[in-house]
């Protein structure tokens, strides 16, 4: 049976300020899906947040970039913007970039994530979503998860993984993309994806069978806005368990916390800290940036589950280092490497303040 998966989310308003989600609005959010889910459009549905990021979870028949399945996310959003309205919210539809609907949300401001598969007898599914960060978030995870054994035992003594994986990298500044077979190419492919802000990681293929194994939200605001509107929060869907890594691998790259890009204002870099879905309400200076991750089994596209896969024991000492790091990045206040490189934060004041500057700049004797 083929199903499409969609992962679509936006930021539709924060409660309080850009800490989590309200409950009306999820609940929102839930009565549209259930709606689709009775028309037929979707088979399933799950409806969840990350921090301050409504996620709509859809199964269904229609294909990837479906103009239909876009407008119901599309309208759920619009909807739950109005009920972030009548709470006077924090930034209610800071997301929504457009005005209208024009057939797909792409490059309106949602993050989407989707793929389309046959399937499998046993069909794992685990879904990763962000707050507080960018897309490019996910290079590492998924580098690690489908390229180094130090990760992933699978790749070298699991017969069906031993061929390795591909990768779909985005030039998201020049619109550009690229793939590289793992393992043989890793070394050109790490020169591009080591360079998250730009070179994103969009999709990961099995290189024997040419199957979909990850595809994740690629979209940039401030790309698409011009200037800063909010973090993307990017999302990423990884398919799991036999010819693809065993749930444990996939976990594995978020047992030991890096720094990624986001935080307060959208401008600082800090650790990204794996969490519960309850404990995604990102308070600390706005943060640190969180990860939350659930899993379900596929049966005939019904999602079987959620189950909270960061609510673990094991992700303690994750969490508790994320916070050590956390410290250690506050302690520079505004100063680089905490607050992002000049570059990065184009988007941000700095043009304002270069142009009031403009005039005070005098040559050097
Ligand atoms: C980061 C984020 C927050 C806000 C900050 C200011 O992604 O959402 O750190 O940037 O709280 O928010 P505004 O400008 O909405 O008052
Ligand atoms: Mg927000
Ligand atoms: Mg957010």
């Amino acid at each position: 049976m083929s199903i499409t998966l969609s992962v679509i989310k936006a930021d539709v308003g924060g409660y309080v300020g850009h800490s989590e989600s309200h409950p009306d609005v999820i609940a929102k959010a839930g009565e549209y899906m259930a709606k689709a889910k009775k028309d037929g459009l979707l088979v399933d549905y799950h409806v969840t947040k990350c921090g301050d990021d409504l996620q709509l979870i859809m199964t269904h028949q229609q294909g990837e970039e479906d103009e239909k399945i876009h407008k119901l996310a599309w309208d759920t959003f619009v909807a739950g913007t109005e009920v972030a309205k009548k709470l006077k919210l924090h930034g209610a539809g800071q997301d929504l970039l457009s005005d209208a609907f024009s057939g797909n949300i792409k490059g309106m401001g949602p993050g989407t994530a989707e793929m389309e598969f046959e399937e499998r007898a046993a069909e794992t599914i685990i879904i990763f979503m962000a707050d507080k960060t960018s897309a490019g978030a996910w290079n590492m995870p998924l580098y690690k998860m489908f390229a180094d054994p130090f990760n992933t035992i699978g790749l070298v003594i699991a017969e069906n993984m031993h061929t390795g994986f591909t990768f779909e990298v985005h030039d998201v500044k020049e619109h550009k993309k690229i793939t590289f077979n793992a393992p043989d190419e890793i070394y050109d492919m790490l020169v591009l994806i080591g360079a998250p802000s730009r070179y994103v990681v969009k999709a990961v293929y099995h290189r024997g069978t040419g199957e979909i194994a990850a595809v994740s939200s690629t979209q940039k605001l401030a790309l698409i806005a011009g200037r800063y509107v909010g973090k993307d929060d990017p999302v990423c869907i990884v398919r799991s368990q036999g010819q693809f890594p065993a749930v444990g691998e996939v976990l594995e790259p978020f047992a030991t916390p890096v720094l990624v890009e986001g935080w307060m204002r959208g401008s600082h870099m800090g650790p990204l800290m794996p969490v519960s879905i309850p404990d995604s309400t990102p308070s600390r200076f706005d943060g640190p940036p969180r990860v939350v991750c659930i899993g379900f089994q596929l049966a005939g596209g019904s999602l079987v589950g959620p189950r909270d896969m960061f609510a673990d024991k094991a992700f303690d000492l994750a969490r508790e280092e994320a916070n050590l790091m956390a410290d250690m990045m506050r302690r520079h206040g505004p100063f680089e490497p905490h607050r992002l490189p000049l570059d990065e934060m184009e988007y941000t004041t700095m043009p304002q303040v270069m142009r009031k500057l403009e005039g005070r700049f005098t040559d050097l004797e």
